[in-house]
């Protein structure tokens, strides 16, 4: 199973692809965290990927295709992969048909997750990050046991860069501008499905398997 999740800025992608990874036994690949991770280790790909990160605006496509191209030549990824945050332009879509083409496999289910701006905004400002995990909690919606530390493996939390109020607005011009028009690139290939992406994550989950075709 070949799944990839649309939607905007904190509409829960990375939430529902970890879950989703667990519980398909697939691998989530998430265009975001391996730049961060770059960003991090202070590569040359991160240095470039930074500058537009920080401004909310998408790094160059030939970056991003290149760094999902040999994402997939990995073992792991012959059953299938959870996409969040790829693609995000339509060209980014034709190269990801191109390479699954290659490969002989397909993208077979795109998941579109519908939230509101407000509650973009609402979740994005509470949002705190595992330094060491990457699991995802919300200071309200979803918040650790203890403040500042990871429920699953103790690390430290911390606030995205990006997740400035400003930085925000302009990453939701940016999906708007960019990344919408794969709606319908994909619905006219019959594999789009929308699901509602407020309410508890756990119905939200189960929305998305049946969606596939597993039972929640
Ligand atoms: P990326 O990392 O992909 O960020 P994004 O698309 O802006 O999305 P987020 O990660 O902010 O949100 P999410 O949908 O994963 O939501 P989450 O589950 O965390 O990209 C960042 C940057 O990298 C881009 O701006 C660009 O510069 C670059 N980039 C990445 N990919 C690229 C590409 N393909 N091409 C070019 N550039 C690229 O949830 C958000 C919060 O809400 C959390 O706190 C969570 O706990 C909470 N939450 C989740 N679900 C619920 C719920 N149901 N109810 C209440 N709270 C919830
Ligand atoms: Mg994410
Ligand atoms: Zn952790």
């Amino acid at each position: 199973m070949n799944l990839v999740l649309l939607g905007p800025p904190g509409s829960g992608k990375g939430t529902q692809a970890k879950r989703l990874s667990e519980r398909l036994g697939i691998p989530h690949i998430s265009t975001g965290d391996i730049l961060r991770e770059a960003v991090r280790e202070g590569t040359a790909l991160g240095k470039e990927a930074k500058r537009f990160m920080d401004e909310g605006k998408l790094v160059p496509d030939e970056v991003v295709i290149g760094i999902v191209k040999e994402r997939l030549r990995g073992e792991d990824c012959e059953k299938g992969a959870i996409f969040d945050g790829f693609p995000r332009t339509v060209a980014q879509a034709e190269a990801l048909d191109r390479i699954m083409e290659e490969l002989g496999r397909r993208v077979d289910r795109v998941i579109d997750i519908e939230v509101s701006e407000e509650e973009v905004l609402r979740r994005l400002t509470g949002r705190r990050t595992c330094k060491n995990c990457g699991a995802m909690y919300h200071v309200v919606f979803n918040p650790p046991k203890e403040p500042g530390v990871c429920d699953r493996c103790g690390g430290e939390l911390y606030q995205r860069d990006d997740d400035r109020e400003e930085t925000i607005r302009e990453r939701l011009r940016v999906y708007r501008e960019q990344t919408e028009p794969l709606i319908d690139y994909y619905r006219s290939k019959g594999i789009l499905y929308s699901v509602k992406g407020e309410g508890k994550i756990e119905d939200i989950e189960g929305e998305i398997l049946r969606a596939i075709g597993v039972e929640g």
